[in-house]
């Protein structure tokens, strides 16, 4: 198949439509109220769901099926912090070369079964010298770097027709109940531009410094696709970046695979109570 040519709108909705029925034959009446996408080091999150399924990406219709170490590819459907939840064990990316179609076909899933809000996580190189390793960012905006036609919902199928009128952005009231709950837990969350680069390697010095002359203060290989499918279909997006090294663009250094897992594993013990008290907080007092 041409890895970045366009699937036919039909065939995409097609595969979009017998996942969403898998998923749903698997969890009759199950009614997922908020999607989590997580990323590098961060998926054994889900192992804090009270599941009632679990299912390998393998198994689920046109899943694309992650290559990359720390992203284990399993699908979970239950509950944390009593809501209702679907979350997705690890993505996979553009640079181990899947058609948009493919790629997106995750986020579309989750918002295909009815999600209000997409919680999205990464693991980032920190541009901006004021963050630290092991800081959590909110991503309040983006910058496209991917330079890929074809990854919009509108080019993968099951597009509302919103060309130009859906708002980019990530929505403000879940950045500001973000940033009170993170204070309430003891630590404060700034907020941050992200730079998507295609990877799969990480940055020069040179490019690192270009980042943040542009306007970015992370830098990484995801998120932005998956949030701008969700904008599309005007659901909110609440997307956390977990510094895991930061740029110095005077002095060489190298960034390797095994440190940005290792940081997010431990900026997991601040993530997960954070995640589980919003959802308390917003989802749970409306009941
Ligand atoms: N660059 C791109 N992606 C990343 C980095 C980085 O420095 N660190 C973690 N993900």
């Amino acid at each position: 198949m041409d890895p970045i040519g366009k699937f036919e709108d039909s065939q995409a909705n097609d595969e979009l439509g017998q996942a969403v029925g898998f998923l749903r034959s698997k969890c009759p009446g199950f009614q997922p109220r908020v999607g989590i996408i997580l990323g590098s080091g961060l998926g054994d999150l889900a192992e804090s769901i009270h599941s009632v399924a679990s299912i390998p990406y393998r198994e689920i219709p046109g899943f694309p099926v992650a290559h990359v170490s720390g992203h284990a590819g399993r699908l979970i459907m239950g509950r944390l912090a009593g809501t209702e939840v679907v979350a997705l064990q690890g993505r996979c990316h553009f640079y181990e070369g899947w058609h948009g179609a493919q790629a997106s076909l995750p986020v579309r899933t989750l918002l295909g079964l009815g999600i209000e809000l997409l919680i999205l996580s990464n693991a980032s190189g920190g541009v901006n010298p004021r963050f630290h390793s092991g800081q959590i960012v909110l991503i309040d905006s983006h910058i496209d770097g991917m330079f890929r036609t074809g990854l919009s919902s509108r080019a993968v199928g099951s597009a509302p027709n919103v060309v130009g009128r859906h708002r980019v952005s990530y929505d403000r009231q879940w950045i500001d109940r973000a940033q009170r709950t993170a204070l309430k837990l003891g630590f404060s969350l700034p907020t941050g531009t992200y730079w998507a680069t295609l990877g799969p390697n990480y940055e020069t010095r040179a490019e690192y410094r270009m980042f943040r002359n542009l306007g970015a203060d992370m830098v990484g290989m995801s998120t932005v696709p998956e949030a701008n499918i969700a904008f599309e279909h005007q659901v909110d997006v609440l997307a956390f970046s977990i510094v895991t090294n930061v740029a110095n663009s005077d002095i060489a250094s190298v960034t390797d695979h095994a440190d940005v897992l290792n940081w997010s594993a431990r900026a997991k013990l601040q993530l997960l109570p954070l995640v589980q008290e919003l959802l308390l907080e917003y989802f749970q007092s409306d009941l």
